[in-house]
């Protein structure tokens, strides 16, 4: 078993710091880590001091970093595949460079470095690996390619190969179609088991995504989005982490900012019903063993690969006509809820109890009808 560790939110909030800070933690505590930047944007290298490459390179006892190249691992993986389809569409009267762009499906480059996860998770080399992600709309574009590559593939490719075999000699010459060559259909089957692969371990309870945030409406707001699709998704989110608040000596000049981020700290806790850990802004760039006061900061004395999260917090259903809208509430009776819809957000409260739920647009469009409590859950019914 590898425990898996992505860490995501806004750029700039800070989880590239949070990360290696996490890491560097983990290796500390014995566990072989491994810290993998999946983001274009490149910092870690910065954070440890430590030039790093895309294949894993030591940083210090039991902790290896890696800066993934995703030019370099399409063309490595999929010129193949991507060579059939640009065929395909030219084929089909399409431009030369359009093809070229086409024949690139959604997704195709963060797939890449997900293939780095995979590799890493079957040679069972590391005990824990840690993924410093892209801001939050690309890790839910990155986290979405599994089903979506699936469902690409399927129509695409979903004749059957024997099938196929015997059709192409006869059919090829009768339509324009240019049909897929054995080496390309191994290799799709290839892409096809690693994707089934890759998210059967996302989904896996070992895995657990953390948002990274600072106490700014913008921030709050993306993170709020990043963790409703991120449980539609089926991932689990185990923590939130709240980075840049201001420490109670910050001084007059800053009294208004930290009145405004204890507010935005209370909204973040009613929004995320998971542990919120905090980290105070630095007086300084954080490097070093700066890097280790942050993760006992957050972590205190306990192992930062410790699953802190394990029910997924929303479950959406389709019953029939109507969509139903799942959630844990620490009460149970009815007779005190109060539910409105705020835009695209559905506020809950019961006494002193409040939870913003933050709804994906097929809620978004759709009255909230009713509500009841069955087997411990407050299920609301969407029309
Ligand atoms: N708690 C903090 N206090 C002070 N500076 C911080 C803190 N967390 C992050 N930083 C600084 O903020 C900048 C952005 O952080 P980084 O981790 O690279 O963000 P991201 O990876 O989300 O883009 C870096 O210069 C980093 O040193
Ligand atoms: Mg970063």
């Amino acid at each position: 078993m590898t425990r898996i560790i992505l860490f995501t939110g806004k750029g700039g909030v800070g989880k590239t710091t949070i990360a290696a800070a996490t890491a560097l933690r983990s290796a500390e505590l014995g566990n072989k880590t491994l810290i993998i930047s999946t983001d274009p944007a490149h910092s870690l290298s910065d954070a440890f001091g430590v030039n790093l490459n895309p294949y894993p390179t030591k940083i210090c006892d039991n902790l290896d970093g890696m800066e993934v190249n995703v030019e370099y691992e399409l063309e490595k993986h999929w010129s193949v595949i991507k060579e059939y389809l640009s065929l395909f569409f030219r084929s089909q009267g399409i431009e030369d460079v359009i093809a070229e762009e086409l024949a690139i499906f959604p997704g195709f480059d963060e797939l890449a470095s997900l293939m780095h996860l995979l590799k890493f998770y079957r040679s069972s080399e590391y005990d824990t690996i840690i993924l410093d992600c892209a801001p939050t709309g690309e890790t839910l574009r990155l986290l979405s390619v599994p089903e979506v590559a699936k469902w690409y593939m399927n129509r695409f490719f979903g004749i059957e190969r024997k099938v196929l075999k015997i059709v192409k000699p006869i059919a090829e010459p009768l339509i324009d179609v240019p049909l897929p060559s054995d080496e390309v259909l191994d290799k799709i089957q290839e892409l096809y088991t690693k994707i089934s692969e890759l998210k059967d371990i996302l989904e896996s309870r070992d895995t657990s995504v953390r948002i990274v945030m600072n106490p700014e409406r913008m921030v709050i707001r993306e993170s709020e989005r990043a963790f409703t699709y991120l449980n539609l998704f089926g991932y689990r989110v185990d923590s939130v982490i709240v980075n840049k608040i201001f420490p109670s000596n910050a001084g007059d000049y800053f009294s208004e900012w930290m009145k405004i981020q204890r507010e935005y700290i209370k909204e973040i806790e009613e929004k995320f019903p998971i542990p919120v850990f905090k980290v105070e802004f630095k007086s300084k760039e954080v490097t070093g063993e700066l890097l280790k006061e942050i993760a006992k900061e957050i972590y205190g004395e306990e192992n930062p690969t410790k699953i802190f999260h394990e029910e997924k917090p929303m479950v959406i259903e389709k019953e029939g006509d109507v969509f139903v809208l799942k959630i844990k509430a620490p009460f149970v009776e009815k007779s005190d809820i109060k539910l409105f819809k705020r835009g695209e957000e559905l506020v809950i409260i019961a006494k002193q109890w409040k939870r913003i739920v933050f709804l994906p647009q097929s809620l978004a469009i759709r009255v909230p009808k009713n509500a009841k409590f069955e087997d411990g859950l407050l299920k609301i019914v969407f029309e």
